[in-house]
């Protein structure tokens, strides 16, 4: 641990992107009430994360973390949480039977609240209201009720994070994700060529589950087979809330936040000496550093120093969200100096949050094309650094919504009005979700192949 370190030694730190709570009464009692409740998740499972993580970083493991840009309080319904949890799970089948590599699979879920945004209040009829920073702090609604951060807010979202993780636990553990049920994992709407691809990799699993009945192997005792690991993940954006949900880890005797197995920090609150740096440095979960355009080199190196002084491989996860038209110039050379300092780090690509525009109908959308084209360059990168392309981290959800442009369903900026839910950014739906996966597993499988006879030399 930290010398002057405490979970609440962020305080005393510059923390931007943070709501202005006018009851501090009320937080603080809130604060407490929180500091009481059952952790979400325990130690040891954020332990098995960072081992996993470790893998990938070695290049025996590929990560694949997604789900909701912001998690709603008017969207939480099983369905949901079930068909995100369905996607996921068919991409990493897609994954691991295509490109014969582990998944790792980490949901943006089960707290994923907390929004950074551009501007800290917003002017509409001449009235200035705070933005809209996630339901964990106000509602989205334009009247000053809902805008005003609300302390109640914290305990709604630790209550539903709860039951979310409730769920998912039950979904990946209590046969659900059993590889005999793949068939079950379909989602009903997606009826293109995604869905007739995954038909066939799940066919050839099912011949390959009763060829290894009929040597005796009965997959249900397997728990390879029957059951799936399934960790969570946020921005750890709400320091206050991070802080109640940080605590001792008896059998380590280490802090640990457990309100998440993994936590990030963002591209618009990493700084060096900032509050959120200072937070995470002191928690043992693994972690996300989100990398875009403005990083400086100096910075991240010295950020790297901080958060894992003794370069444990499987700690820090680099999320990089460079945007497919810059991440060609500017991903290389931080690449260059992470390798030439020894830096054991998990590279991950965010096509995402690069590539947002404006459509001609007034969305913010992301066109497929262009975040295809980030991942291929960002696996192109790797190969030219002879580094390890080690994962993809998503905003999609396993409805059929229409926020996202292209894809086999060939979404046009006017379709974007039909089915636009999200709260924040535009999601991936389940069919576009999968074709990248398609995609995704050819990548892999060539980057595979290329270490093979590497290693053979
Ligand atoms: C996000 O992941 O939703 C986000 C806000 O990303 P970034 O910090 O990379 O902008
Ligand atoms: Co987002």
């Amino acid at each position: 641990m930290k010398k002057s370190w405490s979970p609440s030694s962020w305080r005393k730190k510059e923390a931007s992107h943070m709501p202005k709570y006018l009851d501090e009464p009320l937080l603080n009692k809130t604060l407490k009430e929180i500091s009481k409740f059952p952790p979400l998740v325990f130690a040891g499972e954020a332990r098995l994360l960072k081992e996993k993580l470790a893998e990938v970083s070695n290049g025996n493991a590929f990560l694949l973390q997604g789900g909701d840009c912001a998690e709603s309080f008017a969207d939480f319904h099983p369905n949901n949480i079930r068909d995100t949890f369905k996607v996921i799970l068919q991409m990493a089948v897609v994954l691991t039977f295509g490109a014969s590599c582990p998944v790792v699979k980490v949901g943006r879920i089960a707290g994923q609240f907390a929004k950074p945004r551009s501007a800290p209040t917003e002017v509409f009829n001449n009235i200035e209201l705070e933005s809209y920073k996630g339901d964990i702090i106000n509602g989205i609604d334009f009247n000053e009720r809902d805008r005003n951060p609300d302390p109640n807010r914290l305990i709604k979202a630790y209550n539903q994070s709860a039951s979310t993780l409730n769920l998912l636990r039950a979904f990946s553990q209590g046969g659900f994700a059993n590889l005999n049920k793949i068939h079950q994992w379909n989602l009903n709407f997606v009826k293109d060529e995604n869905a007739v691809k995954f038909q066939e990799i799940s066919s050839r699993i099912d011949e390959c589950l009763s060829f290894m009945e009929a040597c005796g192997i009965n997959g249900d005792s397997v728990r390879q087979l029957n059951e799936t690991d399934f960790f969570t993940s946020h921005e750890a954006l709400l320091l206050q809330y991070e802080e109640a949900l940080t605590r001792v880890d008896s059998t380590t005797g280490k802090w640990y936040d457990v309100s998440a197995h993994m936590l990030w920090v963002g591209d618009r609150t990493r700084h060096l000496d900032g509050a959120h740096i200072e937070f995470l440095k002191g928690i043992e979960n693994p972690l996300g550093i989100k990398v875009g355009p403005t990083t400086k080199t100096d910075e991240l190196l010295k950020i790297l120093d901080v958060l894992n002084p003794d370069n444990h491989a499987g700690r820090i996860t680099l999320i990089c969200r460079m945007g497919h038209e810059k991440v060609s110039s500017i991903l290389p050379k931080i690449i260059k100096s992470v390798k030439k300092e020894g830096k054991n780090v998990v590279w991950t690509c965010d096509p995402m949050h690069g590539n947002t525009i404006k459509s001609s109908t007034g969305f913010k959308t992301r066109p497929l094309k262009d975040i295809i084209s980030e991942i291929q360059q960002f696996f192109q990168i790797h190969k030219s650094q002879d580094t390890y392309p080690g994962g993809v981290h998503l905003e999609m959800t396993g409805q059929d919504v229409t926020e996202c442009m292209g894809g086999l369903q060939e979404i046009t900026d006017e379709d974007l009005k039909n089915r636009y839910h999200t709260y924040c950014d535009p999601r991936l739906n389940a069919s576009q979700a999968l074709e990248l996966a398609f995609l995704l597993s050819d990548y892999l499988k060539e980057e595979k192949l290329l270490s093979k006879q590497s290693s053979n030399l």
